[in-house]
């Protein structure tokens, strides 16, 4: 089977000159709408407690993003037979917005309105005989500065709730044969426990950091003891959230393929 993974398109125009006619299915790791307003929004909300932008100026940056979000999926439903998808964090409309009693869809009600495209949060699916397990973004704070920022309690109580779920999910996943693992979050993949991959998928540029990244490794350690507690699967991890850390690199036995953003691709095959 042809895949094609697409890096987090963030609603970018570069994705419309993407190809899409010869892949058999279509990957996307999350964050489809663009970011640039809402990215600003919460590094006010979390890290300095205090919005500059309007009320009016937050919804309609909200609307904008899942009116790119649209676009991008409008694209590759016209484009490809099936593409599969997992929320990334930019894409968490109703989570934040519901902070202030507004109301937006879930990625998953928006994809309602494209049969071809489906949001597989926690699902294990069988694709043409190609075993598929998705993971959306979760928080994972435990490599985190804890006293920075002003709604930890807040943020500790979501991450918790959030690790929670991913780790029941990867138990459930354990001992069944997955191909791939489609993921928002790369692993964590700086020294831990005396073991050091070294590799830069989920190296962060420290400008990006929301808090301080120990050694400016961003991934979830969650997923990174999944993959060294299985030893058979998953044989491919799709990820993508850390854009500056594009590449394929291999944990464990298993190929990581990180596939950056905003029209950036990576195409590989497997056998089903
Ligand atoms: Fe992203």
């Amino acid at each position: 089977m042809k895949i094609m993974a697409l890096g987090d398109p963030h609603g970018s125009q570069k994705i419309y000159q993407v190809d899409l006619s010869k892949a058999d299915l279509v990957l996307i790791p999350g964050d489809i709408g663009r970011a640039d307003e809402l990215r600003k929004y919460y590094r006010e909300y979390y890290l300095t407690g205090k919005v500059t932008l309007s009320r009016e100026e937050v919804i309609e940056a909200y609307k904008r993003s899942i009116d790119s979000a649209k676009s991008i999926l409008l694209y590759v439903s016209s484009n490809s037979p099936q593409t599969f998808l997992v929320t990334g964090n930019a894409d968490e409309f109703k989570k934040g917005a519901q902070r202030h009693g507004w109301s937006f869809p879930t990625l998953g009600e928006i994809c309602r309105d494209f049969p071809n495209v489906k949001v597989i949060d926690y699902q294990y699916v069988n694709h043409g005989g190609l075993r598929i397990a998705g993971l959306p973004n979760h928080f994972d704070f435990s490599r985190i500065s804890r006293h920075l920022l002003p709604r930890m309690d807040s943020l500790i109580e979501e991450a918790e709730r959030e690790k929670r779920r991913a780790v029941d999910f990867l138990d459930t996943i354990r001992e069944k044969p997955v191909d791939i693992l489609l993921s928002h979050d790369p692993p964590f993949c700086g020294e831990y426990k005396g073991k050091n991959p070294g590799l830069k998928v989920d190296m962060i540029d420290s400008r990006m950091s929301l808090g301080n990244h120990h050694d400016r490794h961003a991934g979830s350690l969650i997923i990174r003891e999944y993959l060294l507690s299985s030893e058979s699967w998953p044989k491919t991890l799709v990820c993508g959230h850390i854009h500056e850390g594009k590449g394929i690199y291999e944990v464990s036995g298993v190929e990581i393929i990180n596939c950056g953003s905003e029209g950036e691709f990576v195409e590989f095959e497997l056998p089903c």
